[in-house]
């Protein structure tokens, strides 16, 4: 493993790739300006704003903490803009059982309209995923704006999420009215008091959030505090007084009727079952409001149950949401607590060579597993980004079978899915 994976040299193959077609594939560097043109440009190629220096300026602590990629085009007219970004870090990521597996979060993958479908994506991601491996980390992930770009590089959807919408005019609570209290804060205080509980809260699926992220939340940007101004924060506080979960919100305009407010939930985090229940009977008992809207939401909340009409309570856009690639096998079969003890042989295909391989996965009565490499007859065939999918106990390898996406003894795919399927989904709450 590296000192540092920031210090990871450019992969030599995709290096080699680019230039074969006049591009330099570089990391960003110490120099700012450089940093500056490839913010600018990854805003670009999401189709956002061109930046003012506050935007600029915000984005430069990232640099310090990711290994950030730019290509450029030597021969554009902007030749300083980089026609394609990429950038990643480690962090850890939740699994099954509550441990965790260190993960290369990849993000900003962009490539400029003018130099799109020559390979310099494929370039990039080949190159992190090598990256990666160099760096001794098991798994890759990322989220997807579209689910037809990384299924050829080896990920899977591994968790899905889905837009709570809850019709406050029908949703009588009906819940626990847990004994702590809830306070409004200051939501800059929750950067205080948040990051304990986030980190108690986190479920399987999840990665680490990192310091960006709670300003991005809270509308703690300076170039967005005009517009952050209406967001508002609790936090509940058990018996003994204990900050257990905080909730962060909006209550937006109601043109028409004064009665109907509409409330965003941007973030919902609760350490115990007391203060998700606390949490959310604040937010659905807010008079003058008729809708509370929560997006991200796990695919199966609890709060669908607290409340007197079952249909008060929609999840609707459930969509896949975090995508995870192994590789290495071993590790992340190792990496998680399985559901049931039992043997399996795994045959599993990778195209582009980085962890495939036939594997013993051996799960002991405490979900314990020991994975060795093996030639006896597999079980059950699939490929890596199939395994990937089910590795964080989302995915049903029943349902995958039938699907084509594995293959199997009726038998074996059951086995499979009894040991890997967990009892609540796995769940990430941001974009990254
Ligand atoms: C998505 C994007 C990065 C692809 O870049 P690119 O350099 O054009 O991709 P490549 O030329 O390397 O394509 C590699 C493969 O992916 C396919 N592909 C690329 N973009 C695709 C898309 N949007 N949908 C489906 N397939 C796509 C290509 O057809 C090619 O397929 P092949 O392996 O069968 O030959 C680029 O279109 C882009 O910047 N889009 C807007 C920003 C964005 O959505 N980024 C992704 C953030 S998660």
């Amino acid at each position: 493993m590296h000192a540092d994976f920031r210090s990871i040299p450019t992969d030599p193959a995709s290096t080699e790739a680019l230039a074969r077609q006049g591009l330099r594939y570089e990391l960003v560097g110490d120099d700012v300006a450089r940093q500056d043109a490839l913010t600018q440009a990854a805003a670009r190629g999401f189709y956002g704003t061109e930046l003012e220096q506050a935007g600029l300026d915000e984005r430069r602590p990232a640099f310090a903490e990711r290994r950030t990629i730019g290509v450029w085009d030597d021969s554009a007219a902007d030749p300083a803009t980089p026609i394609a970004t990429v950038d990643s870090w480690t962090t850890p990521l939740g699994m099954p059982g509550g441990g965790s597996l260190e993960s290369w979060a990849i993000s900003m993958v962009t490539v400029a309209p003018t130099h799109r479908r020559r390979g310099i994506a494929r370039a990039l991601l080949e190159g992190e995923l090598r990256a990666a491996i160099a760096n001794g980390t098991p798994i890759a992930v990322l989220t997807v704006s579209e689910s037809t770009i990384y299924g050829r590089y080896g990920f899977g959807p591994a968790t899905w999420s889905g837009e709570l919408v809850i019709d406050t005019k029908r949703s009588r609570w009906v819940g626990p009215v847990p004994a702590g209290r809830v306070h409004l804060v200051p939501r800059a205080s929750v950067k205080e008091f948040g990051p304990p509980i986030e980190q108690r809260a986190r479920r399987h699926g999840s990665i680490a959030p990192w310091d960006g992220w709670w300003d991005r939340q809270l509308g703690l940007r300076p170039s967005e505090a005009g517009s952050s101004r209406d967001i508002r924060a609790v936090r509940y506080d058990d018996e003994a007084g204990e900050p257990q979960g905080f909730a962060v919100y909006r209550v937006k305009d109601a043109p028409v009727d004064f009665t109907k407010h509409p409330v965003e939930v941007i973030e919902l985090v609760a350490a115990t079952d007391d203060a998700y229940a606390a949490l959310w009977r604040y937010l659905l008992e807010l008079d003058l409001v008729h809708e509370v809207v929560a997006w991200q939401r796990s695919v199966d909340e609890p709060v669908k149950w607290m409340v007197a009409d079952a249909r008060a309570v929609l999840t609707r856009s459930v969509t896949d949401h975090l995508w995870a690639r192994i590789l290495d096998v071993p590790r992340c079969l190792q990496g998680r607590t399985w559901q049931r003890p039992g043997r399996l042989v795994l045959d599993v295909a990778d195209d582009l060579g980085l962890a495939g391989g036939r594997f013993a996965l051996e799960v002991d009565a405490a979900g314990t597993a020991r994975v060795t490499s093996t030639d006896e007859p597999a079980d059950v065939t699939l490929g890596v980004a199939a395994l990937s999918s089910l590795l964080l106990g989302g995915a049903s390898p029943i349902t995958m079978a039938a699907a084509g996406r594995l293959a199997g003894e009726p038998a074996a795919v059951e086995l499979l899915h009894g040991m890997a399927v967990t009892p609540t989904p796995p769940t990430l709450g941001f974009w990254f």
